[in-house]
């Protein structure tokens, strides 16, 4: 990819749906991202207002990527109320799509999170069709695919994110057939038998074929897209490779991960080192630490993973004072009805847990319902003895890969779910079904009578394939297969799941 774009001199004007349009050939980007959201947040400091970096390793990659192109990152606010994002973020230049609160009613959390997000996690909820909320996504996708055909340059590169924004590359490939397209799918793809369900699955699939590149977390989620896409549009081809309306798009399997090289510095940092001590102390020095770190999803297994914990305390495997729990739950999406459910049962849980096993000024968990700082989460992961990752279904989980890049010590042990992306990978960990209760309980108690020399192997063997590649590696594998068309062969981080591990 060449580094070319023509720099933002002329002002730009708001059209109709989208903010900040830049008209001009001159402000047009080689390189363009596009995303559900921008990549800042506001934010209140000090009594200041302010925008910050959006969390997450993906924007640190895509930011790097787009500051040695030049390039743009369009995306919606999140429904910010505090006005016009900075038009420059770090260098890269940000263009705001507008959603109205009925779009985004039935645009983000209708079709988004009610329908996709569901189907796509093997139907853990059951998804909500409705034609409107159906309607309302392919107008914002359209929205999203237009801002991104006025932006892109001539012959540019275009890549689009996530499950929001599944129709993007065909109505982008319809208004500008001269750019590269790319799109990656961050959740899993589901097998056949669930997404035959959606009303508007060869729409969907149509949409994604729009790209040249489609990227998936693992083999497994590419092969599931290139069967569905076989049998329901006739394409041709081979899981890797597909011909459809005359076209080749490549299908590849590209396992996002971390900034390990940032999460191994701050590892080291004295004052995240203190406060790791600190939380110990805290938690009443004992002699086991247990942590969970997840968004608020019902996706997740949070309820299953703490319900498993209780009964360790109530058959008395764990005491209180001995061992202690800490549960970190990220609020998201917290105006859909199934997240206020999935809240108020996991807080009746962790209530009985700590009614039924704890001592005065001794919680057996710990529960924050907070966003906390990335170092304040480094300082949990040092401080833990056993993180439990147990989702019923995740694309990736980012989690598991961050806990095993701060353990530079080789110390710790991870309990993980085979239906992460991320089993593939971390094959040190202690693997458990997430639906099965006494699974997990099994796998905890294995986890805590691991003795210091199996942690350190399983730890060393999941650490080195943690730090074999970063974040920018993923970016650059993924830009690199979308140039060059070699996305046929598998990445190189996955492995096949091995559940007996
Ligand atoms: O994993 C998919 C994803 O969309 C991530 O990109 C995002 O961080 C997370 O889910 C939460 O999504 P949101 O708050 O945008 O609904």
């Amino acid at each position: 990819m060449s580094p070319i774009v023509r720099s933002a001199t002329e002002p730009v004007e708001p059209t109709l749906g989208v903010g900040r349009i830049s008209k001009s050939e001159s402000e047009q980007a080689d390189f363009v991202v596009v995303a559900n959201r921008l990549p800042v947040q506001h934010s209140v400091s000090q009594g200041n207002d302010e925008w910050r970096p959006s969390p997450g390793g993906l924007v640190s990659a895509l930011t790097a990527v787009l500051q040695n192109h030049d390039g743009l990152w369009i995306g919606w606010l999140g429904g910010s109320e505090h006005g016009e994002p900075p038009m420059d973020y770090e260098g890269i230049r940000l263009r705001a799509v507008a959603i109205s609160p009925e779009e985004y009613a039935d645009f983000y959390l209708g079709f988004s999170n009610a329908t996709l997000w569901p189907l796509y996690h093997d139907a853990i909820r059951a998804p909500t069709f409705h034609r409107h909320w159906w309607h309302t996504y392919q107008d914002i996708n359209m929205r999203y695919a237009s801002a991104a055909a006025e932006s892109v340059a001539e012959g540019g590169t275009v890549w689009i994110h996530d499950y929001q924004l599944q129709l993007v590359p065909n109505m982008l490939r319809t208004l500008r057939p001269d750019v590269r397209i790319g799109f990656f799918l961050h959740i899993p793809f589901p097998p056949s038998e669930l997404f035959m369900q959606l009303p508007w699955r060869k729409e969907i699939l149509t949409g994604l074929l729009g790209a040249d590149l489609i990227g998936f977390q693992v083999p497994h989620m590419a092969s599931n897209f290139s069967r569905i896409a076989r049998r329901l549009l006739g394409a041709t081809g081979t899981d890797s490779v597909l011909t459809y309306a005359g076209r080749t798009i490549r299908i590849g399997a590209f396992p996002i991960t971390v900034d390990t090289a940032q999460i191994t510095s701050l590892a080291a940092d004295p004052k995240i080192r203190e406060r790791a001590r600190e939380i110990r102390r805290d938690l009443g020095n004992p002699e086991v630490v247990l942590l969970g770190v997840d968004r608020l999803d019902y996706t997740k297994g949070i309820q299953q993973r703490i319900r498993a914990i209780n009964e360790l305390y109530a058959d008395g495997t764990l005491s209180g004072g001995t061992h202690v729990m800490v549960q970190v739950a990220v609020p998201s999406r917290e105006s859909d009805a199934h997240y206020d459910l999935e809240r108020h049962n996991l807080e009746q849980v962790v209530s009985e847990m700590n009614g039924d096993h704890g001592l005065v000024g001794s919680p057996v968990i710990h529960y924050l319902h907070q966003n906390l700082p990335f170092e304040e989460l480094l300082a949990l992961y040092l401080a833990a003895d056993v993180m439990l990752v147990t989702p019923f279904r995740d694309g990736m989980n980012l989690v598991a890969k961050e806990y095993v890049a701060c353990r530079t010590e080789l110390t710790g042990k991870l309990v993980l779910s085979e239906f992460a992306g991320a089993a593939s990978e971390l094959r040190g960990a202690f693997m458990v079904n997430p639906h099965d209760l006494d699974g997990i309980k099994e796998a905890v108690c294995l986890a805590l009578k691991a003795g210091p020399k199996e942690a350190k192997a399983r730890m060393s063997r999941m650490r080195r394939k943690t730090m074999r590649r970063d974040v920018f590696d993923w970016a650059q594998s993924f830009l690199a297969a979308l140039q060059q068309g070699n996305a046929s062969r598998p990445s190189a981080g996955a492995e096949s799941p091995d559940p007996s591990t």
